[in-house]
């Protein structure tokens, strides 16, 4: 059977699909990672691993599957530092590490303040994104610095394992800090002002452009005839495409270890306020707003792991369930590890509000889970503003559960669709690999599904509206708060 096989190289695991060429998905298998936190808000993980879990899983591909492309996506922002020979440097920087907001004050400065660097890259620079993990590096580990020579964001790293090219695309390119949304080049100026070689970043190509053919030493291990790979993309921009998010107005939410509430539009113009991201979906002239929140479902399996481990999903659920909207005066503001949108704010931690001593587990999880919900609120209602939201499609490992399902709905007041198939990057991956190989946008947008659509409950939208400001309000409460206690 010929099929086109997706793998997303995400934070808490690598995901690899294969799937017909009708769109059926034939298998799914996934490989866990690892995350490695040396200091608070720091988060490192070693490439080698996400290199041996590609292995693993490609060396499971049933031998009677013809792997006819590969499609990639990935992480975005994560830096893979490399040297002359492709030896990784020091572990990868994730897109969720807070160390660089020094680097980012100085180089937004160096180029002459946020309006300016709004103009050149569409973005503010935040401390997750790629270049100022570069001049952290320069500045801190200086050894590493003077070996540079390639900077790969993480699906390129594996693109070049696979393909020995080095190449980058736009879509991950969006989230550099270092890229012009609209010409759709590196910023050589930016580069120049901030003292960085412009070779160190790979050739830029589309998303559905093949990178290259699969190593034949790889193939020939692999048993396989030969396989092309191509570049793919950032994996909110490839699950987006794996939704049909792809007309302006198409809206995605999606709940996994980050939050993210994306619309695809026909603006050119970038968030004036650099609260929203603004950058290159995976298809050729299209762009989108996004808001992104850090830990999302990562702040509720947090809670489950260091004060709900003897409870099953099934008992958490019920038990929130038990309790109304607002939790009795129950708040939980998700900023473990510093918030980006609506904040900006790598300083902002998780609070607890309100307990009493007539509180429970339930309060707290039901708390926990709305706060994640009023943080992609926030996002929501800065995408509505930008641009038009039509329809809203919910993903990620916290839209499988019927009572968040709800909550969004009626957080967004607006209908929100659930997918047959959900399967974040790879699907959107296994899409850009059949596109690499000529099959038409509007076949492949055919293969998607939606298996349930949730209609808000005007009542329970009633309740939220209530406690959604409270939730609002204590974080500014907090702000200067958060800022005096940085680093204690
Ligand atoms: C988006 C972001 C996260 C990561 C998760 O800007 O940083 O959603 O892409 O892998």
């Amino acid at each position: 059977m010929n099929v086109y096989l997706g793998l997303d190289i995400g934070t808490t695991n690598i995901k690899m699909l294969l799937v017909d060429e009708r769109g059926s998905v034939v298998k799914s298998m996934s490989h866990p990672l690892e995350l490695s936190a040396p200091r608070p808000a720091w988060a490192e993980q070693d490439p080698e691993d996400w290199w041996n879990g590609v292995w693993t899983l490609l060396s499971s591909v049933p031998s009677d599957m013809n792997v006819l492309r590969i499609g990639l996506s990935g992480q975005m922002h994560t830096l893979v530092p490399v040297d002359d020979d492709g030896t990784v440097l020091r572990k990868a920087i994730l897109w969720c590490d807070q160390r660089t907001s020094a680097e980012c004050d100085e180089a937004t400065a160096a180029v002459g303040g946020e309006d300016k660097i709004i103009e050149m890259t569409g973005n503010l620079i935040y401390p997750g994104f790629t270049l100022p993990k570069i001049l952290w590096i320069r500045k801190n580990e200086p050894e590493v610095y003077g070996r540079i020579r390639t900077c790969f964001i993480a699906k390129d790293y594996i693109g070049w394992r696979l393909t020995g090219e080095r190449a980058a695309e736009w879509s991950d390119a969006s989230g550099s800090s270092c890229y012009d949304i609209s010409a759709r080049r590196w910023r050589s100026d930016l580069l120049r002002t901030l003292g960085i070689d412009e070779a160190w970043l790979p050739p830029l190509k589309g998303s559905s452009d093949v990178r290259g053919k699969l190593r034949p030493e790889l193939a020939s291990k692999l048993g396989w005839k030969q396989a092309e790979v191509v570049c793919g993309g950032a994996d909110n921009a490839v699950a987006a495409l794996g939704l049909g998010v792809c007309s302006p107005g198409d809206c995605m939410i999606s709940i996994g270890t980050s939050g993210t509430v994306l619309a695809a539009t026909e603006s050119t113009s970038p968030d004036p306020t650099g609260r929203l991201h603004f950058f290159n979906t995976v298809l050729p002239g299209q762009s989108y707003y996004m808001g992104c929140m850090l830990a999302a479902a990562a702040s509720l399996n947090w809670f489950k792991d260091t004060m709900g481990k003897s409870l099953s999903w099934d008992e958490i659920e019920k038990g929130i369930n038990e309790i109304p909207v607002g939790a009795e005066g129950t708040l939980w503001l998700p900023y473990l590890n510093g918030e980006r949108t609506p904040h900006r704010n790598p300083n902002a931690r998780g609070v607890l509000y309100g307990l009493s001593s007539m509180s429970d587990e339930r309060h707290v999880f039901r708390a926990v889970m709305e706060g994640i919900t009023y943080g992609l609120r926030d996002s929501f209602e800065l995408v509505k503003a930008a641009t038009p939201v039509k329809r809203v499609l919910l993903v990620g490992g916290g839209s499988k559960n019927a009572t968040w399902r709800r909550m969004v709905a009626a957080n967004v007041k607006a209908p929100v669709s659930i997918p047959l198939v959900d399967e974040g990057g790879a699907y959107g991956a296994a899409m850009l690999a059949a596109l690499g190989g000529g099959v038409s946008l509007d076949e492949v947008k055919g293969w998607i599904k939606i298996h349930e659509t949730v209609e808000p409950d005007s009542e329970e939208s009633a309740a939220y509206d209530k406690v959604y400001p409270q939730f609002r309000a204590l974080y500014a409460d907090l702000k200067e708060r958060f800022d005096a206690t940085a680093g204690m």
